[in-house]
């Protein structure tokens, strides 16, 4: 019989970023007893990878922001299959949320008159991301973790879940190890709310560091929750490309937001040769300024640069493959360029650019207020996720089980937004906390089924009795270069059929590695019990990409290089079936509410 210490809570929230912090503050609030389990220590989230800054329409610099603009925006970004509900929630709460971060003590930097600045990103028609420099997401996180603190939620660090409890179909906790001792642990709950944030280390390179392998949306699946627009995984457009050891770690959007550009070997500025139609001024074109961004009686600069993540991702890809990269297989991203507009250009880089300027010089002994940058696109963000209900977070079908964040599905359709992923934490996060303590207080407790525990301590101790030969990291590894040459930037039916064959191997594979030691802090071990969350995540999207023949957003397909309106019209969603295989269906997109559908009209 394996052992194990049961703690009891109201709340458990797994994961400690912004939507998990947010989600355990309102559930205190609440007067709930809380408990954040999560796979590292507090603070060190990948919501800190959002370096740029928080949207939110509080139209501090651009009086014409509203509500209905960034709705607007969030919607065409998403391609219209987002869901709308979250879409309309994020967009009309997002202010709120920013200006309560304020009161909690976060800083933001200011505009000459003391407000909260906004700056530039893509796809947002107006300046509107709140930031700090570019440590907007360390700030979040910084302030969201004192207040969770004092609001007295329970912290275990280092703790990894490893299956979520149920009793009959509610989910009544979770079961997991520390990492420091490999000591089992069982969290009983009233409800359970995930935020594990994303899959990236599904993929060779990306922005995401070792704890994302898809914990949550592997948990929920296994549990009988829906998983759903998995075929959306976004590529940022500017990871570091050079030296190899920091390939893929993020070079925030706040670069070309503050006016950095991008070139290619011949010097050129690459972007203007594809802008999208849709994009495209009527009047005209300014190549050094940027081109004419017209929308109704409204009018902006824009360059081309800032355009949507998925297309600037796929035209640096382009520049590559054509030769035209940079020696070490990107672009060159060049901010250095403005000292022709403002005299003291190096002093304000290091003040609007501060972590940039500071990796650069330590990474790859670059400086970049002189020398331009090599970038290339790193795997970021998964837009989709857990299917929740909009305005509870709940999943449909596992009562109890609450979901915010990345980790969630809907709000961004087919391709996010820079800085939205910070907003819907705190917007997410704040409802999740809220309906999963209406949930506890209004459920109460149900019971946990020991034979089903003890087979899941036998699961996760099989390891130590293989042979170790078969080594856990090489099944990841060679997962990680399948995702990322196959089911990566660009797709095809062939290259992804032939990933899913090869999927399948190695979820096998993952059923006979073995470990060697003990289980004290045993990273190999970890590694190992990781392996079943990144291969489920890898084959949702995998079979959600093969699914959709269709372009749309961050999913791309060679063979289908364009948008078929027939695929505006559903959502892939994933189940686990009675058989234990993953079940797919289109579920129909809802019918935009009429007064949004003349909001999105009118800003076409
Ligand atoms: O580029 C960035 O600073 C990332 C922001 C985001 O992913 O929202």
């Amino acid at each position: 019989m394996a052992e194990y210490t049961t703690h009891e809570h109201d709340v458990l929230v797994i994961g400690a970023g912004g939507a998990g912090l947010r989600a355990a503050i309102e559930a205190s609030a609440s007067g709930m007893d809380v408990a954040v389990v999560c796979k590292s220590l507090l603070g060190k989230a990948h919501t800190v990878m959002a370096e740029g800054g928080v949207a939110a329409a509080l139209a501090h610099v651009d009086d014409r922001d509203s509500w209905k603009v960034h709705f607007a925006d969030t919607m065409r970004g998403g391609q219209y299959i987002n869901s709308w509900r979250m879409a309309e929630l994020h967009a009309k709460e997002a202010p709120e949320r920013v200006r309560e971060l304020e009161a909690w003590g976060a800083v933001f930097d200011r505009t000459k008159d003391g407000r909260i600045l906004q700056r530039n990103f893509g796809g947002h028609r107006y300046p509107r991301l709140a930031h700090v420099g570019d440590r907007t997401g360390l700030e979040m996180i910084r302030t969201l973790q004192d207040h969770g603190i004092h609001k007295g939620m329970k912290v275990y660090m280092e703790h990894t879940t490893i299956r979520l409890l149920k009793d009959g179909e509610r989910v009544v906790g979770a079961f997991g190890y520390d990492r420091e001792r490999g000591r089992f642990h069982l969290w009983k709950a009233k409800a359970v709310v995930l935020a594990t944030g994303g899959i990236g280390r599904a993929y060779k390179i990306t922005s995401n560091s070792w704890e994302y392998t898809g914990d949550g949306q592997s948990l929920a699946y296994h549990a009988g929750a829906e998983l759903m627009d998995m075929e959306f995984v976004q590529f940022h457009p500017t990871g570091m490309v050079w030296p190899p050891s920091v390939r893929g770690i993020l070079v925030t959007e706040g670069v070309r937001g503050e006016g950095g550009v991008l070139r290619n070997s011949e010097g050129r500025r690459f972007m203007f040769d594809d802008i999208p139609e849709n994009y495209r001024s009527s009047t005209a074109t300014d190549p050094e300024e940027g081109w004419r961004y017209v929308c109704g009686d409204k009018e902006a600069r824009r360059p081309p640069e800032l355009l949507t993540r998925d297309h600037v991702a796929r035209c640096i890809r382009r520049e590559v493959k054509a030769g035209r990269g940079s020696p070490h297989g990107g672009v060159f991203l060049d901010i250095a360029w403005i000292k022709e507009k403002i005299p003291s250009s190096a002093e304000h880089i290091k003040k609007k650019l501060p972590s940039m300027y500071h990796q650069f010089k330590a990474l790859a002994d670059i400086d970049i207020t002189s020398e331009a940058m090599e970038v290339g696109p790193t795997t970021h963000y998964v837009m989709g996720g857990v299917r929740v209900d909009p305005d509870s977070q709940m999943s449909p079908t596992v009562p109890g089980l609450f979901a915010a964040g990345e980790v969630a599905a809907g709000l961004h359709g087919a391709n996010r937004l820079g800085g939205n992923s910070l907003s819907d934490l705190i917007v997410f996060g704040k409802r999740a906390g809220e309906y999963a303590a209406k949930f506890a207080k209004e459920h109460g407790g149900g019971s946990i089924n020991d034979r089903e525990v003890q087979d899941i301590a036998r699961w996760a101790l099989a390891p130590f009795e293989r042979d170790d030969r078969n080594n856990p990291y090489a099944v990841q590894h060679e997962l990680q270069d399948l995702m990322q040459d196959l089911v990566g930037i660009v797709r095809t039916e062939d290259e992804m059929l032939k990933a899913l064959a090869a999927i399948g191997e190695l979820h096998k594979r993952a059923h006979q590695v073995g470990v060697s030691s003990n289980r004290e802090y045993n990273p190999g071990w970890h590694t190992a019990l990781d392996l079943d969350n990144l291969l489920t995540v890898s084959q949702a999207v995998t079979l959600s990409a093969i699914e959709r023949k269709e372009s749309r957003g961050g999913h791309f397909r060679d063979d289908f290089p364009d948008k078929n309106p027939e695929y505006s019209k559903f959502n892939t969603v994933l189940h686990k079936g009675a058989d234990g295989q993953m079940q797919l269906r289109r579920e129909p997109v809802k019918p935009l509410r009429d007064d949004l559908a003349v909001i999105v009209e009118q800003n076409k």
